[in-house]
């Protein structure tokens, strides 16, 4: 279980976060929505234990600020919103930094399989550097599926922290990612995301945290939250939620684009 208890982050003069307050459990994907610069990010550096704050954040009761960086590390693996190497790697070792990262070093097997998962078999050599920002995209992904490769651990819960993870793909490899998240998921494993395609996050999560100055404004099921009228205010612009008969899935459409 992650907890969050009166989260408040400050950066710099600013205060970010006003007073989260969120349970996300294991087994289940968590969507993290909200306009920009609402605090996405933050929320994400804080329970990734990547920032200072106040309050309480705490997985499996373990408060995060306790947690040494090894402990951390086999809890919890973390996709920045954005990542830059400044050395020419190969993509098997921007890969073996997750491992290295992680508890289980030795395990180099898990590079191929990872790059597999992500539909980059047959690039390991290739230089990271070279290839396409959706491509460099699901590497870093790879990289931080192979730190946290098997959901549960030792009976403990093992939890994905992702800044935007599809925010360059193409659709079917957006499909890929959510897949394997959801097999991450559902082996008992933690998600928590933060999503920008409202769609995308209504189809894949279990629950929705909408963010919006700082504040969780609304929390709950899709249907609930991106149904709900929070949305619009949260965002700014009209925007309804609609469902598709027969089988009730939730999308949305902007409307009254012109007036
Ligand atoms: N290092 C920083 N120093 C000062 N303010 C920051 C810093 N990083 C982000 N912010 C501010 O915090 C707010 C939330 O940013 P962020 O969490 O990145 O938003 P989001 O991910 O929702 O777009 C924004 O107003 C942003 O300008
Ligand atoms: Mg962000």
């Amino acid at each position: 279980m992650l907890s969050i208890r009166n989260l408040q982050v400050s950066l710099g003069r600013a205060k970010v976060l006003h007073g989260i307050n969120a349970s996300a459990a294991p087994g289940r994907i968590i969507a993290v929505i909200g306009p920009n610069g609402s605090g996405k990010t933050t929320l994400l550096r804080a329970i990734s234990g990547d920032v200072g704050y106040q309050g309480r954040i705490a997985i499996d009761d373990h408060d995060l600020a306790q947690l040494k960086p090894w402990e951390l590390a086999a809890r919890r693996g973390v996709l920045p919103q954005a990542a830059t190497l400044a050395f020419p790697f190969t993509v098997a070792e921007v890969v073996r930094l997750g491992l290295t990262s992680g508890t289980q070093a030795d395990r180099t097997d898990l590079i191929t399989r990872a790059l597999a998962e992500v539909d980059l078999t047959g690039f390991s050599g290739r230089y990271y550097q070279e290839l396409s920002g959706g491509q460099q995209a699901r590497v870093q992904l790879a990289r931080v599926r192979v730190q946290v490769w098997d959901p549960v651990q030792n009976g403990m819960a093992r939890w994905l922290f992702l800044d935007e993870p599809v925010a360059s793909l193409d659709i079917a490899h957006q499909i890929g990612v959510m897949r394997v998240l959801r097999r991450f998921a559902d082996a008992g494993g933690g998600v928590v995301m933060v999503l920008h395609d409202l769609n995308l996050a209504a189809m894949v999560a279990d629950d929705v945290w909408l963010i919006h100055d700082g504040k969780l404004l609304d929390a709950g099921a899709p249907v609930q939250v991106i149904g709900g009228s929070a949305l619009a205010t949260a965002y700014g612009c009209p925007i309804a939620a609609n469902q598709i008969p027969p089988d009730g899935a939730t999308f949305v459409l902007p409307h009254g684009l012109w007036a």
